[in-house]
């Protein structure tokens, strides 16, 4: 600084430190208060006369005042001041009691008299308020992202599970009338019963990989015979074909290799796929034809190949302003339909390394396929 400069900063001194935004107290070794700026009388709401002379802490709260006051015994005791220098944020309180945050810089000035403190004082309540705001607005942001998640999560469990439940009523009428029947038929209640029986596991099973999926848990992935799952199927999906006069046809390759997967997980997929195939048929009164053919083939080109499951039906067909939107959730052209079968059933493909797709045939319908890839390791 040139001696014009430090001139006319000690001109000016006084107008110089009211006009600062911050609080600048200077303090003395043991603590007191020396001398403050107008800013320090707006912030603390006290008189230069209330302040001057009077120990800083009178300016903190617990517990900083007494951590203030143990530091300048210390600085008393040992000529060490700790905080030197370093700014940290700290509470504050005004005459009024307000306790506000602060942020606190002090320095060390040597003069001929002694060792003073200078400490400059900045008001942060403004700032803390927007960060507060901040945060809140992050928390309620997380908090739709969560509420979404669950709501689709409930949508695709309420899917998942109504399947075996409707299916658990169809049976549990069934054995009602059965033994409502003066004759008694043992073997078609028996039958009815394991039926029911099994579709009760079903919906266990179901939960249990929901649970799984909550917990981040990967399925019980196993080396599966698709053909295998495929005819398993059948019992599954028959009851609904024969109701609506509906003959499912099996179409299944020899000499298939074994897929690693979650065999409840596909078999949710090809049921899911073979439900749309009937609704498509029995849409327009099966017209084209009764068939709905289910196979299975082994897709050659891939480094190691991979497994395919067709469905092909002779219903409506996808119309050509619904091709981009079949994989979307919620996207449905039926009355009760909830649109979330195909957007969960690619989720699950895909979470298998493999792709779920569809294309309209040639004639009429179309057909719905997904692969899985064939691991060469497993
Ligand atoms: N085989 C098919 N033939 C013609 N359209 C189909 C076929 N499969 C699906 N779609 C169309 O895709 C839409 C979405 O199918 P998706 O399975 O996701 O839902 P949904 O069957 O309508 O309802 P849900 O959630 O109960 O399964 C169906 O509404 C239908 O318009
Ligand atoms: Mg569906």
């Amino acid at each position: 600084m040139n001696a014009q400069h430090v001139q006319w900063l000690n001109d000016y001194a006084p107008e110089i430190l009211d006009a600062v935004v911050d609080a600048i107290l200077t303090i003395d070794a043991r603590g007191r208060i020396q001398s403050v700026n107008a800013a320090a009388l707006r912030q603390f709401g006290y008189t230069e006369s209330e302040m001057v002379g009077e120990p800083l802490a009178m300016l903190m709260p617990e517990p900083y005042r007494s951590a203030h006051q143990r530091f300048v015994d210390g600085y008393l005791a040992t000529g060490e001041a700790k905080i030197i220098g370093i700014g940290r944020e700290l509470e504050a309180r005004a005459k009024d009691g307000t306790v506000f945050p602060i942020y606190l810089a002090v320095s060390e000035i040597n003069t001929e008299e002694g060792t003073y403190f200078a400490g400059i004082i900045r008001d942060l309540t403004a700032e803390k308020a927007a960060e507060q705001a901040l945060l809140e607005q992050r928390e309620r942001l997380s908090q739709v992202a969560r509420l979404s998640t669950m709501g689709e999560m409930t949508a695709s469990i309420a899917h998942e599970i109504n399947q075996p439940l409707t299916a658990i009523s169809m049976y549990a009428q069934a054995c009602v009338k059965l033994l409502q029947m003066d004759d008694l038929n043992r073997e078609k209640l028996v039958d009815a019963l394991t039926k029911l029986n099994r579709q009760a596991l079903r919906a266990g099973a179901v939960i249990e990989r929901i649970q799984r999926f909550v917990r981040h848990e990967d399925g019980e992935r196993q080396l599966v015979d698709m053909n295998a799952l495929v005819r398993d199927l059948s019992h599954l999906a028959a009851g609904d074909a024969r109701l609506h006069g509906i003959e499912l046809r099996f179409d299944l390759a020899e000499g298939l290799p074994n897929v690693f997967c979650d065999p409840i997980q596909v078999q949710q997929v090809a049921l899911n796929l073979i439900r749309n195939a009937i609704d498509a048929m029995h849409e327009i009164g099966c017209r084209n034809g009764h068939v709905l053919q289910i196979g299975t083939r082994i897709v050659e080109g891939a480094a190691e190949g991979a497994v395919e499951v067709t469905v092909v039906d002779c219903g409506t067909g996808v119309a050509e302003e619904h091709m981009d939107l079949v994989f979307s959730a919620f996207h449905t052209t039926k009355q009760d339909g909830m649109g979330m079968g195909l957007s969960i059933c690619r989720s699950i493909i895909e979470d298998h390394g493999g792709l779920l797709d569809f294309r309209n045939n040639d004639t009429c319908g179309c057909t719905f396929f997904f692969r899985l890839p064939v691991d060469g390791d497993e």
